[in-house]
């Protein structure tokens, strides 16, 4: 199985711990972290369910499996799972990323280098380019591609054959596929991010594997404020283990997480300065919103894309945010997490026309 690794650009500024894009400093660890079989991958019970079965069955046929788009907030284990898909089909990997493809022809020799059954993982599928995507349409129903040669009059086309390849691809915003791109995909997965339990099992595993010491009870507090997802807890544990060498005696106790987590502003729910930023200027200049999210995004100098790829999700989550269709929206648990007194309940406008539909 060979096997690139998917860093994403970070802008410089980006460097908080719980920001769950990858870094390239993540790049080595994370592979030594990463399950490589199904059945070492802990939590997403339902995905996993449902990969074991699709893979069992194209196994058993002796076909490629079907294309499969995985999608939900970064950091929860996308790019693990298509090298898991390929480990399991027992075939290569191939791993790049919408925006990595410029044009049509990078796209082409992609897939004219696969072999029959190979996978290819396409990640943040949603910023490919609308012509390089058209390309995909014909590749991954007709394991085909249509190729212009020369120009003008005398342009003609040719059709060029692929192997029976799989398409794994996967994005933070399943709203900004198209429809016939999705369409094309035999399994949509959505990965949600994990329950505690799934997240104290995967510390203790990443701890293990690095052969830091630590408490069950150690792991349950790092887990605990590692916002459900892997990715960030892995890194809490770098930097707690960090901070137990120096301060502690090497090992990982609840005092100790809590200690290091407080020292890097994380709260107990695993919330940062940026998540709190984002509910103050809510509460604080918005009177908790509605609140467009461009407005929002500017108010805390942050990219809107970042706010809603990596933030909003988790605060969701919590219920501490909603997204309305006049905007964002703070909600009690938000101002009770503030220790902020929520405004009195703004009397009902009174009805004019008690039959009028507003
Ligand atoms: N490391 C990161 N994600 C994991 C998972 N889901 N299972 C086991 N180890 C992991």
């Amino acid at each position: 199985m060979h096997e690139r690794a998917a860093a994403e650009p970070m802008s410089d500024r980006d460097d908080r711990v719980l920001n769950p894009s990858v870094r390239p400093e993540d790049a080595q660890i994370e592979r030594s972290l990463r399950p490589r079989r199904l059945a070492e991958y802990i939590g997403q019970e339902r995905v996993k369910g449902s990969l074991d079965i699709f893979i069992r069955a194209a196994k058993a046929r002796g076909e490629p499996l079907d294309h499969v788009l995985l999608y939900g907030p970064p950091g929860l284990g996308k790019t693990t799972l298509s090298t898991i898909i390929a480990a399991e089909m027992g075939v290569n990997l191939r791993i790049t990323s919408g925006p990595a493809i410029e044009r049509q022809g990078d796209l082409v020799s992609i897939l004219t280098n696969l072999k029959a059954g190979d996978v290819l993982f396409i990640d943040e599928i949603h910023r490919l380019n609308r012509v390089v995507e058209e390309v995909l349409y014909s590749a991954m129903e007709d394991f085909a591609v249509d190729i212009v040669l020369g120009k003008g009059p005398s342009a003609r086309t040719m059709r060029i054959n692929l192997p029976k390849f799989t398409m794994v691809g996967a994005t933070t915003r399943l709203a900004l596929l198209t429809g016939p791109l999705r369409d094309r995909f035999g399994a949509v997965l959505r990965l949600d991010f994990y329950e505690l339990a799934a997240m104290e099992e995967i510390v203790s595993r990443s701890a293990a594997v690095l052969d830091v010491p630590i408490s069950p009870e150690g792991a349950s507090a790092l887990a605990a404020r590692a916002r459900g997802t892997p990715r960030v807890a892995n890194r809490l544990l770098k930097r707690v283990r960090d901070y137990a060498e120096v301060r502690g005696e090497g090992a990982i106790t609840p005092a100790l997480a809590a200690a290091a987590l407080d020292m890097l502003d994380i709260d107990h729910l695993g919330l940062d300065e940026v998540d709190r930023r984002v509910l103050r200027t809510l509460v604080d200049k918005f009177e908790g919103g509605p609140v467009g999210i461009d407005t929002l995004a500017a108010a805390i100098s942050e990219e809107t894309d970042t706010i809603m790829d990596v933030y909003e999700p988790y605060l969701i989550q919590l219920g501490f945010l909603q997204r309305t269709p006049r905007g964002r929206v703070a909600t009690r648990g938000a101002y009770d997490h503030l220790g902020v007194v929520p405004p009195v309940a703004r009397p009902a406008q009174p009805t004019l026309f008690a039959d009028d539909e507003q």
